[in-house]
């Protein structure tokens, strides 16, 4: 396991291409609505990135994926292909944008829900899975073990009554889309891996209503839920730096102040 310690020049390069992935969840808020297709949003996210990021998607491409993001919606917990379904009132989406710029990658990902009625439960879905990355994110120093991360994250996740995802986690990011060290979202053996300054990796919760086991769609790529509950992700790169983390991928109108721990 070779994890890279980032120098300050390639993290100024991570710092240009994560703030543009935040951009695109920025940008497309406004047009999520009921009605549009997650083809469409593709379609705007694609222009935004090539025109007006001149980054490129990192998801285009990869591994036969033709798609510029990944639309997760409702039951599906992560990599859905964008279609021509419309969204209705009260469905749930995740999108999760990877971009490619200077020789770096970006990645992140947030909930949008549609409408303004939706059941109680899965407005707290999205609400205690954003929140169970925040107190993770919150805890990052050098010297803690990584394994904290994931221990953070399920204790939270199952005291609000919800389940983790076993199947899919964070990761290192940098030079490479995906590289070390692995980000798991639960506890697990300890690996022994310390946090220290210039690690940088994705945390990317997923949190189920139902039972945290996924299958594998015939589509090839759509994680979907075992008991077709619903499912929710938030996703930020985050840096461990001196004393404590700098989010990569923060929006402009994103607070985590609020998170005590
Ligand atoms: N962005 C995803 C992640 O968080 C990976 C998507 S791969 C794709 O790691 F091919 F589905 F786009
Ligand atoms: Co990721
Ligand atoms: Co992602």
């Amino acid at each position: 396991m070779k994890i890279t310690i980032n120098n300050n020049e390639d993290i100024n390069k991570m710092r240009i291409v994560c703030k543009k992935a935040s951009q695109i969840l920025e940008m497309i808020e406004y047009y999520i609505k009921p009605g549009i297709t997650t083809e469409k949003i593709d379609y705007l996210c694609h222009n935004f990135i090539v025109n007006k990021t001149k980054s490129i998607s990192a998801c285009l491409g990869y591994q036969g994926f033709l798609k510029s993001i990944c639309t997760s919606v409702n039951n599906v917990v992560c990599h859905g292909i964008p279609n021509n379904k419309k969204l209705k009132e009260g469905d749930i989406v995740n999108i999760d944008v990877t971009l490619y710029k200077n020789g770096f990658y970006g990645d992140t990902s947030k909930m949008f829900l549609i409408g303004n009625k939706y059941k109680k439960k899965i407005k707290k879905l999205c609400k205690e899975t954003l929140k169970s990355l925040y107190i993770s994110i919150k805890i990052i120093k050098p010297g803690i073990r990584l394994g904290l991360i994931g221990k953070t994250i399920q204790k939270y996740a199952e005291k609000k009554g919800f389940s983790v995802v076993r199947d899919y986690c964070g990761h290192g990011i940098g030079k490479n889309f995906h590289e070390d060290p692995i980000i798991l979202h639960y506890e697990d053996y300890d690996n022994g891996i310390i946090l220290k300054q210039g690690m940088i990796f994705t945390i990317e919760p997923m949190l189920n209503i139902g039972k945290f086991e996924t299958y594998l769609d015939k589509d090839g790529w759509s994680v979907k839920t075992i008991d077709k509950k619903f499912s929710a992700q938030y996703e930020h790169t985050v840096l461990v730096t001196k004393n404590s983390y700098e989010i990569l991928t923060l929006r402009k109108n994103e607070n985590i102040d609020y998170i005590k721990i």
